[in-house]
């Protein structure tokens, strides 16, 4: 049994200052003193936020399904530079082979993400890892780090490989307006969790990190890039540019993974704080998933003014209302929108590349060495 407050040994050695009432919680990043008479980890002690016990400690495992998650990341690695864009470059230099519409929206979309992995990532490693106090679900968000970073060196290698002006899609982000509305509504739950005085351990401070849960990894990873994944992967049934898709197939299963691993530990937080899940809150989520649908359906407007074959804005806002209402679903909440179908039903075979090995009739290399891919 590990006792924080066990400072025993000390206060018999000198008396402990009058105005100190309680002993102070220990520093749950793991970047406190050592305490060289604590007792080892129980299970029974840890906890996904506001651990008071070492959280240095992975072993015994609480969380399996952190656990599994993490190998399932690593059976699932990939490298962008393995996949050929030969037929990519020949499309995309030839006259013909693409129209104006397509070039609009396959840019934007490379635009909206290569920023975005960077958003993720940044969100993980300076707001989430230090606030989510267990070792196995940080184990994961190491792994997913890397993932973010595969992801943005896949942006690099198709700018690099298509000959794309990188000033332009880098800094989409910040110059196309429906592309930084996005960014701007997300970025702001980061800042407020990297402010240096920002502590969990109030119902108001437990909140704004579950916020910024919901924010990047049921919002942005979780329904933004589901959109995004559906207008490249739409292209690649129709074999344009298929290098691309292909790319989008393996980063679409990694996403698969990291917004279940967001969605677990929500749902974690809730069991183990069931405080903060209030009427209110509930509806302050559904609400940012609300506006999230909102910010996505401008975005598919600005990106596909015209639409072409099987793809439009109209049927993208359909698919985001189908999937924001899985999300709310998810989380245990009622859905924000009327029950829609799902347009892009091939979605799900998209992500199983198992079972579609020749989705796009292109080389699929086999990474998958054990572990399901059951993930959605
Ligand atoms: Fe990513
Ligand atoms: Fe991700």
């Amino acid at each position: 049994m590990l006792d924080w407050s066990d400072n025993a040994s000390s206060a018999a050695r000198k008396p402990a200052p009058a105005v100190l009432l309680t002993t102070p919680a220990p520093e749950p990043t793991g970047l406190g003193t050592i305490d060289r008479s604590g007792g080892r980890v129980s299970v029974d002690e840890k906890r996904m936020i506001n651990c008071r016990a070492d959280v240095n400690q992975l072993l015994p495992l609480k969380y399996k399904w952190a656990w599994e998650k993490y190998l399932a990341g690593c059976n699932n690695h990939w490298m962008p530079t393995e996949v050929s864009m030969q037929a990519d470059i020949a499309l995309w230099k030839s006259r013909d082979g693409l129209t104006e519409d397509e070039r609009r929206a396959i840019k934007r979309n490379l635009g909206f993400f290569a920023a975005s992995e960077s958003l993720v990532a940044n969100n993980i490693v300076l707001a989430i890892y230090r606030h989510l106090t267990n070792p196995e679900c940080r184990q994961y968000l190491l792994r997913q780090a890397f993932e973010e970073a595969v992801h943005t060196h896949t942006f690099q290698y198709i700018v690099e490989s298509l000959g794309l002006d990188e000033g332009e899609l880098f800094n989409m982000y910040r110059e196309v307006p429906s592309i930084t509305d996005k960014a701007a509504w997300a970025i702001k739950h980061t800042q407020h969790l990297d402010d240096p005085d920002f502590k969990t351990g109030t119902p108001e401070a437990d909140q704004a990190f579950l916020r910024d849960l919901v924010a990047f990894y049921v919002i942005f990873e979780g329904m933004w890039f589901y959109t995004g994944f559906a207008q490249i992967l739409s292209l690649g049934r129709r074999n344009k540019m298929v290098g691309i898709a292909e790319q989008y197939q393996y980063i679409l299963r990694d996403e698969s993974i990291h917004l279940n691993f967001g969605i677990d530990v929500i749902n974690q937080i809730k069991i183990e704080n069931p405080h903060l899940w209030t009427k209110e809150f509930q509806e302050e989520i559904r609400d940012m998933v609300r506006t999230a649908a909102e910010l996505e359906a401008a975005y598919g407007r600005d990106t596909m003014p015209r639409g072409f074959l099987g793809l439009n804005a109209a049927l993208c806002e359909q698919y985001m209302h189908f999937i924001a209402n899985r999300r709310c679903a998810q989380l245990g909440l009622a859905r924000v929108f009327d029950e829609a179908e799902n347009p892009f039903p091939w979605m799900s075979e998209a992500m199983d590349l198992k079972k579609e090995k020749n989705f796009f009739e292109t080389r699929v290399i086999e990474y998958q060495n054990g572990g399901a891919l059951s993930w959605e």
